[in-house]
C-alpha cells in the first residue's frame, strides 16, 4: 500500500489529542479545547497534555517553579546564542540552541522533567536571539511573571498588559497540540530510535521551519494591511478573487467546518474589540470575506483557519511577523514532548518501506 505523503495513514495510537475535521473538533485528552482554553492556564494545559490529568495545587506550584528554573539558560547555551551571526533566521537559531541541551543539564532527569526545561527555555532562547539581532540589551527573566507574560517581557523589556498576555496565551494554548502533524511525527520518529528528547525536539523544530507547516501568517498581515480600512474590504477581496488569488487565512485541508481554534481566537478578538483597531478590522473583514467567498467560490465551504486570527492577534500585540513561527513552536513544543513521552512509553521504531521505481541494471 502506498499513500503519497502518508495521507490518511494512521501512524500511531494516541491518547493525547484528537482532531475531527468533519465535526470541527479538537480535543486535548478527550476534552474539547473550547472547554479547556478559557479556564486553564498554559501551565495547566501543558501538565494535562504531558500527564493526562490536571495538576493539583501542589503539582501546579511545583511545575511553575521548575519552569521558572528552566528560564535560566545554562551559560554555554546563552553563549552559543550570542555568537550566532545576526542574520541567521530565528528558527535556525532556536534549533541550534535547543540542540545544545544534553547530558550536562539532563543528567538523570526523567523525560517529563526534560520536557519542562525545554518548554520553559524556548521563549527565552527566542527572546535572546531576537534582541541580539536587533542590537537590544538582553532582558533577564522575571520570576514573578507567568510563562506567557515573561515571554512578552523578555521580548519587549516592557511589562505586558493583561490584554496582550491573555491574547498570546489563548493562541499558545490553542496551538499546543494538533495530532500527527509533520513536526510531531518527525519528533516521534526520532524518539522511536531510542534517541533522546533534545534530538526529538530538534527534529521537530527543523520540520516546523518549512513554510508548508510553520505557516506564513504574514500573508494574512499583508492582506489586512492592504485592506487597511473597513471600506476597502470588498474592493480588495473582489479584486484578489477576480485575479484567481486565494484569500490567506481561509480554507483548511482537514477542517471542512469552521476550524475550532479560529472560533476561539475570534471570541478572544471580540472580547478585545474596541481595544485594538486591527482586531476590529479582522473581525469585521471576516464576515464580509466569507460572504464574498460564498459568492465567488460557491459550495467550497471556506471558513477562517487558525492563521487568520492568529495573525490578527499577533499583529495586535505587536509581535513582529518573523516571530510568528518561533511563537508557534513555543506552543507546539508541549505537543512534541507529550508525544515523545507517549512514544517512549510504548515504543516501536518507525521503519516504513519504500517501493523502488527506478531502473535495474
Ligand atoms: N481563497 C479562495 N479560494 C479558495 C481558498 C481561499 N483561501 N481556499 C480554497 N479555495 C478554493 C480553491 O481555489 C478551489 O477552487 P476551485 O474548485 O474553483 O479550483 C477550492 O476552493 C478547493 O481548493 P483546494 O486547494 O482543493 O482545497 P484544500 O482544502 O486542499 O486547501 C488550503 C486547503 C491549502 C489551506 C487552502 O484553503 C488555501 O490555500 N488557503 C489559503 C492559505 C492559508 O490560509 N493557509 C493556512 C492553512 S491553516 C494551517 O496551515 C495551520
Amino acid at each position: 500500500m502506498f499513500n503519497r505523503g502518508l495521507k490518511d495513514v494512521v501512524a500511531v495510537h494516541t491518547k493525547i489529542a484528537s482532531v475531527d475535521g468533519e465535526l470541527g473538533e479538537l480535543r486535548y485528552r478527550g476534552i474539547l479545547v473550547g472547554e479547556l482554553v478559557p479556564d486553564h492556564s498554559f501551565e495547566e494545559l501543558a501538565y494535562l497534555l504531558w500527564h493526562g490529568k490536571f495538576p493539583d495545587e501542589e503539582e501546579l506550584n511545583s511545575l511553575k517553579s521548575k519552569m521558572r528554573a528552566g528560564r535560566r539558560l545554562p551559560q554555554h547555551i546563552a553563549s552559543i546564542i550570542d555568537i550566532l551571526p545576526k542574520d541567521i533566521p530565528l528558527m535556525d537559531a532556536i534549533r541550534t540552541a535547543i540542540s545544545a541541551y544534553g547530558q550536562v543539564e539532563f543528567k538523570q532527569k526523567p523525560i517529563d522533567e526534560q520536557a519542562i526545561v525545554l518548554t520553559a527555555a524556548l521563549p527565552v532562547i527566542i527572546a535572546r536571539h531576537y534582541r541580539n539581532v536587533n542590537q537590544l540589551p538582553i532582558v533577564e527573566p522575571d520570576e514573578n511573571l507567568s510563562h506567557t507574560a515573561n515571554f512578552l517581557w523578555m521580548l519587549n523589556y516592557e511589562k505586558p498588559t493583561d490584554v496582550h498576555v491573555e491574547a498570546l496565551e489563548t493562541y499558545l494554548k490553542l496551538t499546543m497540540e494538533h495530532g500527527m502533524n509533520a513536526s510531531t511525527f518527525a519528533g516521534r520518529v526520532t524518539i522511536s530510535t531510542e534517541s533522546d528528547l533534545t534530538a526529538a525536539v530538534t527534529s521537530a523544530l527543523g520540520t516546523m521551519k518549512g513554510p508548508l507547516h510553520g505557516g506564513a501568517p504574514s500573508g494574512v498581515i499583508d492582506l489586512l494591511e492592504e485592506i487597511g480600512t473597513q471600506n476597502n474590504i470588498r474592493p480588495v477581496i473582489e479584486q484578489r478573487l477576480k485575479n484567481g488569488e486565494r484569500i490567506m487565512g481561509f480554507g483548511h485541508r482537514v477542517y471542512k467546518t469552521e476550524d475550532p481554534r479560529s472560533i476561539l481566537l475570534r471570541k478572544k478578538c471580540e472580547s478585545m474589540a474596541g481595544k485594538d483597531e486591527w482586531l476590529d478590522l479582522a473581525t469585521t473583514a471576516e464576515k464580509e470575506i466569507i460572504d464574498l467567498l460564498k459568492t465567488y467560490k460557491p459550495g467550497r465551504e471556506l471558513y477562517t483557519n487558525v492563521e487568520y486570527y492568529a495573525a490578527a492577534i499577533m499583529r495586535a500585540i505587536n509581535m513582529p511577523p518573523e516571530l510568528f513561527t518561533p511563537a508557534f513552536s513555543a506552543a507546539r513544543i508541549v505537543g512534541w514532548t507529550a508525544h515523545a513521552i507517549e512514544q517512549q512509553g510504548d515504543n516501536t521504531i518507525f521503519r516504513p518501506q519504500s517501493l523502488y521505481v527506478g531502473n535495474k541494471f
